[in-house]
């Protein structure tokens, strides 16, 4: 009883420290003004000038944008990289055959040769933060328009990066923040040689797929290795056979020692986008329309190709990578609407803009909100429904969009412009067609065209798809339109597409214009482009000079209030505790996970929770070595109050002595409205345990020397 009641004080003290903590994307730069003393309160043993500094290697050398879409940090003197094998992916993927597939078996170079390249892939470092607003915003004033401002910004910007005297390599980047309140420069050093070290299977770095995507308790060993290398001066250079392993100015030692509730936990990465000073009439939108309609539309084409895939091995791999990038952002949205509603954002935004008004008195501001959005709601959801159904999951009427630009690279640039465009085109057509299914296609061509005509106003539907769903209707067939367009056109057929390009260009361009998709898709475009786009962007013009505006004035009315900037793909730092949370009524989910979970979610030979034999050897015979946890088991994955978003894939875990703890890679399914209203009692962010990830370098793969070259510490065990 005393135990309990004792479980019970200290869960209670732990939602009052977490109610308190996590929020916020911070500017390293900013660090030391805004947010060291809250850290070090929080338990962080470092200073702000250990985690960004000019002068000194610190915490930022350590961390790059990897791809330009994920995070990556350094963790070896030799340039070893550890970022998510999500991230890897594509890499890993074009790497794989059928003979040496590598996404099912994993691969561990043994040496430096044995390393893979991977053209076009780079990592880029941050050498150095600079607030550039008061250059950026010379001259702007209030009286100008729109245009007249950002032609102005542009010029000033061009003439700020024209001051910097770059090396090879280095560039410099200027970008807005606080709604273009704010600028800052990011000089910046790229690296183009970049090669794979090592991936698990995917059984290990995808365990549990998309049933387990964005949900705790999770047991995915989502990582992988790559490490850049650099010319034989350490400079950075493009891919050589001369290049060696990059000496970095600093690297992530590893902590064996692990977490528990209430440890001090710092993500630094490049987080893509965040929304958190939407007006309420912004997420009433997104609540009430946007979302479901975007959700709707993607149910209904993944039950389709769900069943297909169940029915037929062949399309389950034909579809396993579409199917979980359409999965992804669905189940994203629904815990998001969900979140958006049990957390009381509406409200909440409401209640930020009485508490504005009343200081500011600025109820106009409110009003023109209100007023735009709601001008531009008929026009943000019909966007909404082109792009889900004519641009993302009909794949012929996307694929149409390249036929087009055939015709008009013909009509505008004549022969040799059309040959460029077809050897192209010629190049792509295999990768297309060869996960590609018509019959599947054509299902959901029915399906998305119904939800489009009944959903959308008449005035925003192509003529032919109002006359022909007219007619289905009446004659109660609902396939008949979609038969007709896939039995007629060629394009749906690798073979009569071949066959269509080998004649000669005049006779392409004809055969294309007469083709029912084609037209079809080009109609709807142009549709699209008179009614829709240009009312929709002047609206959104509108609303981000007003988001501009609301932005700067919040900021001077509560001046005590500390600000975070959106996320814009830009080097943050955001920092939380290890804590679980409560899903939902009587449930309480605690923060860390273990092997024994990827156990009980086993199941042999499913495609997404079936377990490598070794691992299960592995477990039989508790051969852990240095990577368990004081209860003697071998965590897997853990969460914290951490304020992450898409593009913090890979971003390391930090402890308070500025050592790796874990992996980033997701969020809680509860709390993916963090991107609009983050609420530290449901909001966590989802890492591999480093010490996973160590027991599947070392004990799985045997690959022992890729932990020599790692630095091991015990912060805890003094
Ligand atoms: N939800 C994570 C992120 O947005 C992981 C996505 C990759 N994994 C997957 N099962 N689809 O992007
Ligand atoms: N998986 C996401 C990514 O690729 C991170 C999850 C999130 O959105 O927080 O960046």
């Amino acid at each position: 009883m005393k135990c309990i009641r004792f479980l019970l004080v200290a869960l209670i003290m732990n939602f009052f420290v977490a109610l308190n903590a996590g929020e916020g994307m911070w500017i390293p730069l900013l660090l030391k003004a805004l947010n060291e003393a809250e850290m070090q309160s929080m338990g962080m043993k470092l200073s702000a000038e250990d985690i960004y500094s000019v002068n000194k290697g610190s915490l930022k050398d350590a961390i790059v944008h990897f791809g330009g879409f994920c995070t990556g940090e350094i963790i070896s003197g030799s340039g070893l990289i550890l970022t998510n094998h999500h991230c890897g992916y594509g890499n890993i993927q074009s790497h794989s055959t059928v003979e040496n597939n590598i996404l099912k078996n994993g691969f561990w170079a043994k040496s430096h040769s044995e390393e893979l390249a991977n053209p076009g892939l780079f990592v880029r470092f941050i050498d150095e933060i600079q607030d550039v607003t008061k250059v950026a915003l010379m001259g702007v004033n209030d009286q100008m328009s729109d245009s007249e401002r950002q032609s102005m910004i542009d010029r000033n910007i061009e003439g700020i990066k024209a001051k910097y005297k770059l090396a090879e390599f280095q560039e410099v980047m200027i970008r807005p923040f606080y709604h273009g309140n704010q600028y800052y420069a990011f000089l910046t050093t790229v690296y183009n040689d970049v090669r794979l070290v090592g991936t698990p299977p995917e059984s290990i770095g995808k365990f549990g797929s998309d049933t387990d995507n964005w949900v705790w308790p999770r047991h995915t060993g989502d990582f992988s290795l790559f490490r850049v290398y650099a010319s034989p001066d350490n400079k950075p250079a493009n891919y050589s056979e001369e290049n060696i392993p990059y000496t970095p100015k600093h690297f992530l030692p590893i902590s064996l020692d692990g977490v528990e509730e209430d440890d001090f936990t710092m993500v630094f990465g490049f987080p893509g986008r965040t929304n958190e000073y939407l007006h309420s009439a912004a997420v009433e939108q997104t609540v009430n329309d946007l979302n479901p309609a975007k959700i709707e539309i993607r149910d209904n084409a993944l039950k389709i190709i769900d069943k297909y895939m169940r029915s037929d091995e062949k399309i389950r791999l034909q579809y396993a990578s579409k199917f979980a990038r359409v999965a992804n952002y669905w189940k994203k949205w629904i815990g998001e609407s969900q979140g958006l509603k049990s957390t009381g954002a509406i409200a909440k935004k409401k209640k930020i803009e009485k508490e504005y008004v009343d200081k500011t008195g600025n109820n106009e501001l409110m009003d023109s909100f209100t007023k735009v959005y709601s001008e531009i709601a008929p026009y943000a959801l019909t966007r909404d429904f082109y792009n889900e159904v004519a641009l993302r999951n009909i794949e012929m009427l996307s694929m149409c969009r390249n036929f087009r630009r055939l015709v008009s690279s013909y009509e505008n640039n004549g022969l040799e412009g059309y040959n460029n465009f077809k050897a192209r085109l010629d190049a792509f057509l295999p990768s297309f067609y060869k996960n590609f299914n018509a019959t599947i296609d054509q299902e959901v061509f029915g399906s998305l065209t119904k939800l489009y005509v009944d959903k959308i106003d008449d005035a925003y539907v192509p003529e032919q798809l109002k006359k022909e769903w007219m007619f289905m209707r009446a004659m109660e067939d609902h396939n008949a339109l979609g038969a007709y367009l896939y039995q007629k056109s060629p394009l749906v057929n690798e073979d009569a597409v071949n066959k269509l390009l080998m004649q000669n260009a005049e006779d392409v361009i004809v055969a294309l214009k007469n083709d029912p998709l084609y037209k079809l898709g080009e109609d709807w475009d142009a549709l699209y482009n008179d009614q829709i786009a240009a009312n929709y962007n002047s609206r959104k013009t509108i609303i981000d000079s007003l988001q501009r505006i609301y932005m700067k004035s919040q900021m001077e009315a509560f001046p005590n209030k500390r600000f975070y900037p959106d996320a814009n793909s830009t080097m943050r730092v955001t920092y939380g505790k290890v804590n679980g949370y409560v899903p939902r009524d009587a449930v309480y989910y605690t923060p860390v996970t273990y092997l024994d979970g990827v156990i009980q979610k086993y199941i042999p030979g499913d495609y997404e929770f079936d377990v490598p034999a070794k691992l299960l050897e592995l477990y039989e015979d508790k051969d852990y070595g240095q990577y368990t946890d004081t209860n003697g088991k071998v965590p897997v994955c853990f969460i914290g109050s951490n304020h992450t978003t898409g593009g913090n894939s890979g971003s390391p875990a930090i402890d308070a002595h500025g050592n790796l703890i874990g992996l980033n890679f997701d969020r809680v399914w509860e709390g993916t409205m963090s991107d609009i209203n983050y609420d530290a009692s449901i909001c966590r962010n989802i890492m591999v345990d480093a010490r996973f990830i160590l027991f599947v370098v070392d004990k799985y793969a045997g690959a022992n020397h890729l932990i020599k070259e790692m630095k091991l510490v015990h912060p805890k065990k003094k």
